[in-house]
């Protein structure tokens, strides 16, 4: 059955209503052109579908049945129409983020706030070092990608910044640098490091900052997870390089402690990025405006 859903349309329109004649004002058309379309529904059908009596019209069995379809199949065309009008208007669209690692602490709190705002969508985070956020970028998955420093070279990347990332250097609260003041780069060089993995944007801001110091550190074990860093250092076996924002629960009870470094915190800031040309969804880019306005005031930094 070769019907469109024009047919359809001047179909139910002439059933609801009874007549040729007020079909044809509704639709804003001439009668001869609402005729021809019933003519050619019904010769699709196989069946005719309204009977006339003297001047007026009345559907047939198959007319009936067919009604009751057009009508259907109208509703869920309407239907369909504002489901698309909501996944425009954001209202349940579908965001796929993805973090550094070192943000996942921050990020979660960004979501909880947006999705309050925003109850139907559904949203999907990876956590990843950087290295796995640049293959992110690469393959242009994620609607956004929250990150330390984007890369200036290969890819073309719109970044723009929200919020500062200091990295503070920590130790156990019985080691002998706590309570020191302006402990002087050369001093650490006594110290060894547990540092992050290769791939991680604190391993390289750590690393690039002491080459441009021109100071050597003695890196101890390497760890592949900020958590696993803490404990170690918590545990002594070295000083440890992390962000601030991995630090709110242990500064509170005391576990760790920040130290007085000269030239200390390294200062990075928190980009939101996607790829140059990128056509953002409309909930990707509430959010990201979300991010840029309010996300730093929605972080809680800790002291
Ligand atoms: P990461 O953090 O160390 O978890 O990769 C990203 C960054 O600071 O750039």
């Amino acid at each position: 059955m070769n019907v469109t859903f024009r047919q359809l349309k001047v179909f139910e329109a002439v059933a609801r209503q009874g007549s040729y004649t007020r079909a044809a004002e509704e639709l804003h058309l001439t009668q001869p052109a609402v005729s021809m379309q019933i003519k050619l529904l019904e010769e699709q059908v196989g069946l005719a579908l309204f009977e006339q009596v003297g001047k007026k019209i009345y559907l047939t069995e198959a007319g009936r049945e067919m009604h009751y379809y057009s009508r259907t199949i109208a509703q869920e065309l309407n239907e369909a129409e504002r489901v698309m009008e909501e996944l425009k208007g954001v209202q349940r669209g579908r965001l796929v983020i993805a973090v550094a690692s070192t943000a996942n602490y921050f990020a979660t709190r960004l979501l909880a706030t947006f999705s309050q705002r925003y109850k139907h969508i559904t949203l999907s985070l990876d956590v990843t070092n950087r290295e796995g956020l640049l293959r992110h970028l690469d393959s242009n998955d994620a609607d956004l990608v929250i990150m330390g420093q984007p890369p200036s070279q290969g890819l073309d990347l719109v970044a723009e910044p929200f919020m500062e990332n200091p990295l503070v250097i920590i130790a156990a609260p019985g080691h002998v640098l706590v309570g020191e003041k302006k402990i002087s780069l050369k001093r650490l060089q006594q110290e060894t490091f547990v540092v992050r993995e290769r791939g991680s944007g604190t391993r390289t801001a750590m690393e690039r900052f002491f080459t441009d110091q021109g100071v050597e550190l003695s890196t101890g074990m390497e760890m592949n997870s900020n958590e696993a860093i803490k404990q170690a250092v918590e545990a002594g076996l070295g000083l440890g390089i992390v962000s601030i924002h991995t630090l709110a629960l242990e500064l509170e009870l005391k576990r760790l402690v920040i130290l007085d470094v000269e030239a200390f915190p390294i200062l990075r800031h928190w980009y939101v990025v996607h790829r140059q040309g990128k056509r953002l969804s409309p909930v990707a880019q509430v959010f990201k405006e979300f991010v840029l306005t309010e996300g730093a005031q929605t972080v809680r930094m800790p002291r």
